[in-house]
């Protein structure tokens, strides 16, 4: 019975030398593992760092792994590589798409090199993307001759936009706007001539049901009466010249007619005495084309013009 026992410990210790000896030289946990892992996320972009391990020679590669909530509760042994960075040889990691709900994330990740790998480090605390740093939106706000014109930044298509806008003036009504995307111009108004309108926007994310604080407003002024009145004035005269212009051209024309149909001559007076019925008729033809000709070439009509 004695001989049994000691025998079993034998084993035993056999088995877990072979094992610990075997693991190590299979690579687990020779490497340091990555340190002071952290997310940062802004605007719904999410990115794990972690301090770099240096080793001397070739290049360090990581790998990093996730697990959602579903994973974490019902089959804590399944991990999920990123798609991302499985490996990376950089020390941080973007896992915005890996982070697809708003659960809590596990995350970890290993050093690698060759078939040698590190232990695996985890986030301290699960991340959970409704902890993002939502920054006011950027805009541009421009006007489009009396059009008010906004145009967002693209924040990609989880991002909707509350904008609000008004005339400066004491007492003004704000006005409100939901804009879908940002990246495109919106018009939001038909602005008064000589005010000026402001506007200011704050990013909405509804999958995490939360929002930024508001940007600064940012204002444009039309120009005053003076470039509509001086549009209006120059419309007028030019106006004015046309309807002289036409009266003039008619007279001109009609000038141009007669002088070239009918020529002003004093006939001598043989010819007077003798002109009969026929040769008045032929004269007359002839006049008709020479009016024929003249009406149609505009050369001759602008040579008489100028
Ligand atoms: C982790 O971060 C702390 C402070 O940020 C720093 O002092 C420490 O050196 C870092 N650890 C590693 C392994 O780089
Ligand atoms: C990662 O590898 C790429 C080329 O594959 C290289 O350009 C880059 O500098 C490397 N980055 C680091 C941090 O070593
Ligand atoms: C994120 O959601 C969790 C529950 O899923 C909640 O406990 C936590 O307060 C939320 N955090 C923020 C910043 O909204």
């Amino acid at each position: 019975f004695q001989k049994k026992k000691t025998w079993k410990t034998g084993f035993f210790i056999f088995f877990f030398f072979f094992f610990e000896v075997g693991s190590h030289s299979n690579g687990v946990a020779v490497l340091p593992a990555p340190q002071n892992l952290s997310v940062h996320s802004t605007n719904m972009k999410h990115l794990l760092t972690w301090s770099p391990v240096i080793l001397p020679g070739e290049m360090t590669f990581y790998s990093v792994e996730y697990q959602g909530e579903y994973e974490s509760l019902y089959t804590s042994h399944v991990w999920i590589p990123s798609s991302s960075c499985s490996p990376t040889n950089g020390s941080e990691c973007d896992i915005t798409d890996d982070i697809t709900a708003t659960v809590p994330y596990n995350l970890r990740v290993r050093t690698t090199r060759d078939s040698q790998t590190s232990a695996w480090s985890t986030l301290e605390h699960p991340f959970n993307r409704n902890s993002t740093v939502l920054m006011p939106p950027r805009m541009e706000v421009t006007k489009d001759g009396f059009h008010l014109v906004l145009e967002l930044e693209d924040l990609g298509p989880q991002f909707e936009f509350l904008v609000v806008y008004w005339r400066r003036e004491p007492g003004a009504k704000e006005h409100a706007k939901v804009v879908r995307r940002g990246g495109i111009p919106v018009h939001l108004e038909t602005m008064d001539a000589g005010a000026a309108y402001c506007v200011k926007a704050q990013a909405l994310v509804k999958t995490i049901g939360r929002h930024s604080a508001f940007s600064q407003a940012k204002c444009v002024e039309v120009q005053g009466e003076s470039l509509p009145l001086a549009l209006a004035l120059s419309a007028f005269v030019g106006f004015l010249l046309v309807l002289a212009a036409v009266p003039l051209s008619i007279w001109k024309t009609g000038q141009l007619l007669r002088y070239s149909c009918c020529p002003v001559t004093v006939l001598p007076d043989t010819l007077k005495i003798t002109s009969s019925s026929q040769k008045l008729i032929s004269c007359r033809r002839e006049e008709v084309d020479a009016c024929a000709v003249v009406v149609l070439s505009s050369e001759q009509l602008l040579e008489a013009w100028t």
